[in-house]
C-alpha cells in the first residue's frame, strides 16, 4: 500500500509530521545502508587485489633460514632426504602437526575425515586427506598441499575454514610440509565422503574468510629468532607452529581468532578449561620443572600436580607422547620463556587441598536428598581413596590424588565435573589409562554436589558449579 504523506490537507498535523519525519529517516536511513554498502564494497575490492597481488611470490622457504630451524627441524632419528627416511620423518611431523585427531572419525579409516568438529557458526565435517584420488587428496599436487597448509586455500582456490589450524601451519617449512605429504601418500586410501558442511549464513560463504584472513592471519614461515638458542626455536617452532597448542590454549576474540598477546593464557575449549600455561607462578605452570611438562606431554602424568584428561589426553595420546626427548624439552624451554600471564589467582592450581575424610562423619547420619559426601564415598572413593589421595602415587596405572591436583585446585570446576560426565581416556606406549564416566549414572544434580565436594574437601573451595552449569557442560558436544 502506498503512503501519501506530503499532501494530506486532511491529515491532521501530528500525523503529518510524524509521518514526514519517518520518510526522512527512512530516507536517511537508506542513504547511510548505501553507502555503507558502497564503502564495503570498494573495500573487499580493495581486499581481493591485496590478495591476488599478495599471493604470487610466495615461493617459501626463500627466506634464508637460520641455522637453529634448519638444525632443529631435523629429527633426532637423523632421517633426511628421500624415500623411506622422508616418509619415516613426515610421519613424526604428522603426530607433532597431530593431523589424525581431527581428519579420523573412525579409527578403523585413520586420515579419512568425517569428524564433526562445531563452532559458534556451524558444524563443519573434517576431509578426507587420505591419498584416495576420487574422495580424497590423491590427485592433489605438492603444490596444493602447500597451498592449503600455508595459506588456507583448498585445491579449487576456495578459502578454508581456520578450524583447520593453517594459521599456525603456515609457520611450517616446505621441507617439512613436503615430508608430511610424503607420509600422507602411504597411508591406506579410503574411499570416502564426509557429510556436507552444515554451516549457518552467511559463513557458508567461503569467501568470507578474506575478513577472518585479515584480521587473524598472519601467512609466512617461522623466523628464528638468532638471538636465542637453537632449542627455544626448536620449542617456538613446534608451539606455535605443528603442535597448534595455542588452538585450546589461547583465548579468542569475537571473530574467533587468537589474540596472540594472550597467547596460551587459557582458554575454554568445548567445555573444558584449557589452562593458563604461561610461566606465572600462580596462575600459571610457573612452579613446574622442565622435567615435569616433558612427563606431562609424554605420559599425561606430572606427579603431584596435574594428569591429562579430555582434548589434552587426545594430545597426548595422538601426538605429543611421540615426541621425542628433546623435541619435548625444547617446548618446555620455550614455555618457560613467554610472558608470564596473571590471571588473579593467588595459589597456583597444583597448591590446593589437604587429606579429608568424612567417612566416619557420616556414619548414622540420615541423609536427605543430594549429599557430596556420600555420593562420594559411593562413586569415587574406591579408586580414589576416601581421603582423596589415591592409590598408587603417580605411576601411570594409578589412581590419582585428588589433591595437589591442577583439576580440583583450579579457579574454576570446569573440568572436574567434565572429567566426571566424561571419564578419562588416554593410551600412551607405557598406559592405557581409563577413568569410567558418570554421564549416565548421576543426574546433573548429583554431579553438581559431588563437584562442589570434591572441591572443598581437595581443592580449591570457591570453585563451585550449579546444577545448570553441568547441564550445560553434558550438552557441550565433544
Ligand atoms: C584442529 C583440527 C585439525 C587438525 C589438527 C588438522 N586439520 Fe586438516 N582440516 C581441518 C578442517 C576442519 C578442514 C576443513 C576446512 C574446510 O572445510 O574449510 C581441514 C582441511 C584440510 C585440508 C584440505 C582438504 C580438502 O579437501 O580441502 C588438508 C590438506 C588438511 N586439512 C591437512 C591436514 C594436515 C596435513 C594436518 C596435520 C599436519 C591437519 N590437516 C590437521 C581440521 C584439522
Ligand atoms: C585440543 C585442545 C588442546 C591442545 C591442542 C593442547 N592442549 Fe594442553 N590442555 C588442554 C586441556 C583441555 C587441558 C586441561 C586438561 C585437564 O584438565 O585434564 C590442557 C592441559 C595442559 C597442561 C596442564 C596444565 C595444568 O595446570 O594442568 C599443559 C602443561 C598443557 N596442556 C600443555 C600443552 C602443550 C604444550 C600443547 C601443545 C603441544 C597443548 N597443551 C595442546 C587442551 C589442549
Ligand atoms: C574405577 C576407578 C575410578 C573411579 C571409580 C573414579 N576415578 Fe577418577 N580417576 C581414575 C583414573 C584411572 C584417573 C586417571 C589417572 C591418570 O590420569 O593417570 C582418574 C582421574 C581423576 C581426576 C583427575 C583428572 C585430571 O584431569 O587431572 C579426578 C579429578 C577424578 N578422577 C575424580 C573422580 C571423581 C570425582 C570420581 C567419582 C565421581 C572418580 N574420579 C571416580 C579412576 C577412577
Amino acid at each position: 500500500m502506498k503512503r501519501s504523506d506530503g499532501q494530506g490537507g486532511n491529515l491532521d498535523a501530528t500525523v503529518f509530521s510524524a509521518s514526514r519525519h519517518a520518510a526522512l529517516r527512512t530516507r536517511r536511513r537508506v542513504w547511510k545502508m548505501a553507502a555503507l554498502a558502497a564503502a564495503f564494497s570498494l573495500f573487499a575490492l580493495y581486499l581481493a587485489w591485496l590478495e591476488a597481488y599478495d599471493a604470487e611470490p610466495h615461493h617459501s622457504d626463500e627466506s634464508p633460514l637460520g641455522e637453529a630451524v634448519a638444525q632443529a627441524s631435523a629429527p633426532a632419528s637423523g632421517a633426511s632426504g628421500r624415500g623411506p627416511d622422508l616418509v619415516k620423518r613426515g610421519e613424526y611431523l604428522a603426530r607433532a602437526g597431530d593431523c589424525i585427531a581431527c581428519h579420523t572419525s573412525d579409527k578403523g579409516r585413520p586420515f579419512a575425515g568425517g569428524l564433526a568438529i562445531s563452532t559458534p557458526f556451524g558444524t563443519i565435517y573434517t576431509p578426507n586427506i587420505t591419498p584416495d584420488p576420487d574422495t580424497g587428496i590423491g590427485r592433489w599436487t605438492d603444490a596444493d598441499f602447500l597451498r592449503a597448509m600455508h595459506q588456507g586455500i583448498g585445491k579449487e582456490g576456495e578459502r578454508l575454514y581456520p578450524a583447520f589450524p593453517y594459521a599456525e601451519y603456515t609457520k611450517v617449512t616446505d621441507q617439512d610440509v613436503q615430508a608430511i605429504r610424503a607420509y600422507l601418500n602411504t597411508v591406506v586410501p579410503v574411499h570416502y565422503t564426509p557429510p556436507p558442511n552444515e554451516m549457518r549464513f552467511p559463513f557458508n560463504q567461503r569467501w568470507l574468510m578474506v575478513f577472518w584472513n585479515m584480521f587473524n592471519f598472519d601467512e609466512g614461515r617461522f623466523v628464528p629468532d638468532p638471538k636465542q638458542s637453537a632449542e627455544w626455536n626448536r620449542g617456538a617452532y613446534l608451539v606455535e607452529g605443528l603442535a597448534h597448542c595455542g588452538e585450546c590454549h589461547t583465548p579468542r576474540n569475537f571473530t574467533q581468532g587468537l589474540q596472540t598477546s594472550e597467547r596460551l593464557s587459557g582458554a575454554i575449549q568445548a567445555g573444558w578449561h584449557a589452562y593458563n600455561i604461561t610461566p606465572h607462578k600462580t596462575s600459571g605452570i610457573g612452579g613446574w620443572s622442565d622435567q615435569d611438562i616433558v612427563s606431562y606431554l609424554s605420559t599425561g602424568i606430572a606427579q603431584g600436580r596435574a594428569n591429562a584428561a579430555g582434548p589434552m589426553a587426545e594430545v597426548v595420546s595422538d601426538s605429543t607422547q611421540y615426541l621425542n626427548g628433546e623435541d619435548l624439552r625444547s617446548i618446555a624451554v620455550y614455555l618457560r620463556s613467554l610472558k608470564p600471564v596473571d590471571r588473579g589467582e593467588r595459589r597456583s592450581r597444583a597448591e590446593w587441598g589437604a587429606p579429608a575424610s568424612d567417612a566416619v562423619a557420616l556414619r548414622g547420619v540420615r541423609i536427605d536428598g543430594v549429599n557430596g559426601a556420600q555420593l562420594f564415598l559411593a562413586n569415587c572413593a574406591s579408586c580414589h581413596q576416601w581421603t582423596g589421595e589415591g592409590v598408587g602415587a603417580g605411576a601411570s596405572g594409578a589412581y590419582p590424588s585428588l589433591i595437589h591436583n591442577s583439576v580440583t585446585g583450579a579457579g574454576d570446576a570446569n573440568n572436574l565435573a567434565m572429567v566426571i560426565l566424561h571419564g578419562v581416556h588416554r593410551t600412551t606406549k607405557d598406559a592405557d589409562v581409563l577413568m569410567p564416566a558418570f554421564d549416565r549414572e548421576l543426574t546433573d544434580a548429583q554431579i553438581a554436589a559431588v563437584t562442589n565436594y570434591v572441591t572443598s574437601r581437595f581443592g580449591n573451595p570457591q570453585s563451585t558449579v550449579s546444577v545448570e552449569q553441568v547441564g550445560q557442560l553434558r550438552a557441550t558436544p565433544q
